[in-house]
């Protein structure tokens, strides 16, 4: 938690070829082995973990307070590819302060933003290039990669959110994205609550 760092207007670049913040001050990878039990295939998973542990996705930030008023601002890269007939995606999250909300804007590539509120109401929009998804609070969001090249977005969020994780890896998402007749299809979560 740095909700004491003193910190002046400033400014970042984001290097659309390269896929990165080119002055980010943290750079987070996610890879196969962070997503243990997220995935429906498990065969698939276990195969894939044990010839590469695969990079999936991930996070350039910039360091701000993380206090209420400032905005956490970075990128996600989702890289391309599927476990089993699902795609590469996000571990997906509540904030921890339920009731913010998150702005994307995507920059490359194409993919699904898949929501769900506690109370069990879902929403998938989906994420094109200069298309903006809103997620209001109290709204777990996760990115899905359905296209064969990255998935970049530019993320803002109030700064004191915070990420609650638990109860996505407890009992999944309600809808997973899967690759059927060669088409990306929204389709109930066989495991979820499990
Ligand atoms: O807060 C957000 O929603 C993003 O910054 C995400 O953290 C980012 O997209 C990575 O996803 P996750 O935190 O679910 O691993
Ligand atoms: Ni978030």
């Amino acid at each position: 938690m740095n909700d004491e760092l003193t910190i002046r207007p400033f400014t970042f670049s984001i290097d659309l070829d390269n896929c990165r913040i080119t002055d980010a001050d943290n750079h987070i990878k996610r890879n196969l082995t962070d997503m243990k039990n997220q995935y429906f295939y498990q065969e698939a998973y276990d195969m894939m973990v044990r010839e590469d542990d695969t990079l999936l996705y991930e996070v350039y930030e910039k360091l701000v307070p993380e206090k209420s008023g400032e905005l956490i601002q970075g990128l996600s890269i989702v890289h391309p590819g599927k476990v089993g007939k699902e795609y590469f995606m996000t571990k997906g999250h509540f904030h921890s302060i339920i009731d913010t909300a998150e702005l994307y804007l995507c920059l490359k590539g194409k993919g699904m933003m898949v929501m769900e509120t506690p109370e069990g109401e879902w929403a998938v929009e989906e994420m094109l290039p200069n298309k903006a998804v809103y997620v209001p609070g109290k709204w777990a969001h996760r990115s899905v990669n359905i296209s064969d090249t990255d998935l970049m977005t530019l993320f803002i969020y109030p700064a004191d959110a915070g990420h609650d994780y638990g109860t996505i890896i407890e009992k999944g998402f309600r809808k997973i994205v899967v690759e059927e007749n060669d088409k990306p299809t929204i389709i109930d979560n066989p495991n979820w609550n499990l």
